[in-house]
């Protein structure tokens, strides 16, 4: 469903954000894109939706690639980031129904989704309150809520529980498993290792740009030779060489 080749960003000569990735997501699959702050998580997230163009590389999306067909590659795509605003002066209807246009969707079809998605997300109480008067946890429901109103196939979710407490996070969690089970697939980019390991089916481990360990824990586990994500990217972040096949 989404296929990252060889994507490469430099950003003048010095910084290489993002340095020959490769990899693959399938449907219902949600693959958990990890590495400290700088690792080029956010860089490649932009790469795939158009947004940024690659120095190298390309990225598709059900056999659309990016460079050749951006229009058709966003519209697959919902996007959940903690740094989208929502609009202070619009409503949570408003909001769903810009964006609903923006996408080109028929009145009834926005109609039906915002009945929807304020089921999905519970918005019901404040769906007609602007959005500058709303918690921080009710932002974020229309937040989880907007990346769906076209129906993606495709969601990428770049920190998605920055800022949020513990039940915020819970509804970040349970949001993400029933795209799975819709049979979405999803990239979630993150540090919080903790919270990787409920999120997420395989991981990738990003350094530096480069993808260094790539599998589900198990597989992580026997290639590494250690029990937690996080005592994965403690090896990596002293350098060390662990054994199998880091390059
Ligand atoms: N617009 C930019 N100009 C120059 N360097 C950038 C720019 N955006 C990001 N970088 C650099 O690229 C690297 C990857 O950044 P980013 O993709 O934001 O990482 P992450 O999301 O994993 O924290 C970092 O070294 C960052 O400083
Ligand atoms: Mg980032």
């Amino acid at each position: 469903m989404i296929t990252l080749n060889g994507l490469t960003k430099h950003y003048g000569q010095d910084v290489i954000a993002v340095d020959d990735l490769s990899l693959s997501v399938a449907a219902g699959e949600v693959y958990g894109l990890l590495g400290p702050n700088g690792a080029g998580k956010t860089t490649t997230l932009r790469m795939v939706l158009g947004l940024l163009e690659p120095t190298r590389g390309d990225a598709s999306i059900l056999g659309h690639s990016v460079s050749t067909d951006p229009m058709m590659v966003k519209r697959q795509i919902g996007l959940v980031s903690a740094s989208a605003g929502l609009y202070q002066w619009l409503t949570p209807r408003e909001m769903l129904h810009y964006f609903a246009t923006a996408y080109g969707l028929s009145k009834s079809r926005i109609a039906d989704r915002t009945k929807t998605l304020t089921e999905l997300m519970d918005l019901g109480r404040f769906l007609d309150r602007r959005c500058a008067t709303l918690s921080t946890g009710q932002k974020q429901r229309v937040n989880l809520a907007r990346a769906l109103v076209h129906d993606p196939p495709v969601v990428l979710l770049d920190e998605p529980t920055r800022g949020l407490d513990v039940v915020g996070s819970q509804v970040v969690f349970d949001y993400t498993d029933l795209l799975r089970s819709e049979g979405k697939a999803i990239v979630v980019c993150t540090h919080q290792l903790d919270e990787a390991e409920r999120l997420c089916d395989r991981f990738g481990l990003l350094h530096h740009g480069r993808l260094r360990y790539e599998g589900t824990l198990p597989e992580l586990t026997t290639t590494t030779g250690c029990e937690s994500l996080v005592a994965m990217f403690l090896r990596l972040l002293e350098n060390k060489q662990i054994s199998g096949s880091d390059s």
